[in-house]
């Protein structure tokens, strides 16, 4: 049977990410690889995982492998509320829906909000998961530079009246500001508060996205832009996979009432409910404080690996690049100089042993040819330096 003229315009519209591509290529196992997103497989509270699966199975065993309700059951919704609250947002049960991983809410999102043509307004980089859900439904993607500290609102205020002068429906403004995929940076509380406050001027939502903000390594803990909110116009998501693991599937959104009830209603399609079991587990993981125990075991892990790629950064790479210290998260971002595509680079950083991710897939309006995005969570400690060294090499023999 020939497919190819069956598939729907969607289906012909989908292009495998290549970043996917090049995680195939960097996953053999002589190279040592900067490239994946992937938490560290030795930051999972394995032996806390069995002992509440355990004890999950056995006092509420059939319904833990029973359908739930699509919104997540009570409980587990009533402690997110409580959790994020703590965070500064002001939310019940009512404003919560589990869903399978961020990304599926990142689905839901552009489901219930995206007609053809329509614009989001993403940062300059920003995730590529985000983008390709964003397209799918799609969406008209317009991109405004992200710096040190956050997305730049100023700009962020052009871009939205130029856009508006040629007609065009702006949706949402996607945001990851802390420790953002991929630059590792931080949004500025004055960003932060200023962007509600756009949000509030021109009437579009701010979709704000925080898989990272937990994983602080230092610095104090800045709110998120849904606590400076009073109007509801946030959406706000977060997940698991960075805080326990990403295998389980489990992530949550904070948003008003209304805008729950027709995600719940965009869900049920999609897969009728979060796994009961996954729920109950993240329920007992937060309710009973292992979320308190893990976290600074994972920070302390991800904190050392950060201050071994940065020093052997200072080290190996040529001075004329420039990279992000992040405070916290997964990622570091380099730009190296405009002569530098780390496009063409690499293949012979593969040939070298070490991978990356090349920038320009962050991009949504080209650009970034000179940037690469590398993760400091997934390689060995005794890797990191070698990895490093390695890279600096390749580039070294790029810079004029
Ligand atoms: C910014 C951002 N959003 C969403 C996701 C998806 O996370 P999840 O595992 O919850 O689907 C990721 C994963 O890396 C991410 O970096």
């Amino acid at each position: 049977m020939n497919y190819e003229p069956l598939y729907s315009d969607t289906a012909k519209r989908m292009r495998s990410s290549e970043i996917r591509e090049l995680l195939e290529l960097s996953q053999r196992p002589d190279v040592i690889s900067f490239a994946g997103g992937l938490p560290n497989p030795d930051s999972f509270p394995i032996d806390d995982v069995r002992r509440i699966l355990n004890k999950v199975l056995d006092e509420q065993g059939s319904r833990a492998l029973q359908y739930g309700p699509t919104e997540g059951i009570k409980e587990f919704r009533e402690v997110i509320a409580e959790f994020v609250s703590k965070d500064g947002i002001d939310a019940s049960t009512e404003n919560v829906l589990i869903t399978s991983g961020s990304q599926q809410a990142l689905d839901i999102i552009s489901k219930i909000f995206l007609d053809k043509g329509d614009v989001i307004i993403v940062g300059l980089p920003t995730y590529l998961g985000g983008i390709n859900s964003f397209l799918a439904y799609q969406a008209s993607l317009e991109g405004v530079p992200v710096d040190e500290n956050g997305m730049n609102v100023d700009m962020l205020v052009e871009k939205i009246e130029e856009l508006r002068k040629k007609g065009k429906r702006i949706k949402m403004i996607y945001t990851i500001p802390t420790f953002q995929n991929p630059a590792g940076v931080e949004m500025s509380e004055e960003r932060r508060k200023r962007l509600v406050e756009i949000s509030e001027e021109y009437e579009i939502p701010v979709l704000e996205d925080d898989p990272y903000g937990k994983l602080r390594f230092e610095g104090e803990p800045l709110k998120p832009i849904k606590a400076f909110d009073d109007n509801g116009n946030t959406i706000y998501m977060a997940t698991f996979s960075k805080i326990l693991s990403p295998g389980i599937r489990l992530a949550y959104v904070v948003a008003s009432k209304e805008l729950i009830r027709k995600m719940v209603i965009a869900k049920q399609s999609m897969d009728l409910c979060t796994s009961t079991l996954t729920q109950l587990l993240g329920y007992h993981y937060i309710k009973e404080g292992y979320v308190d125990k893990q976290l600074p075991k994972i920070i302390d892990m991800y904190r050392k690996k950060r201050d071994l790629m940065l020093a052997a950064m200072e080290k190996y790479f040529p001075r004329e690049c420039k990279w992000t210290k992040p405070r916290g998260g997964m990622f570091i971002w380099v730009e190296c100089p405009e002569e530098v595509s780390t496009v063409e680079m690499f293949d012979e950083a593969v040939k070298n042993k070490v991978a990356y991710i090349q920038g320009r897939a962050f991009y949504v309006n080209g650009g970034g040819q000179n940037t690469m995005r590398l993760n400091f969570t997934n390689a060995q400690d005794e890797q990191i330096e070698e990895g490093i060294r390695r890279l600096g090499e390749v580039i070294r023999k790029r810079v004029k």
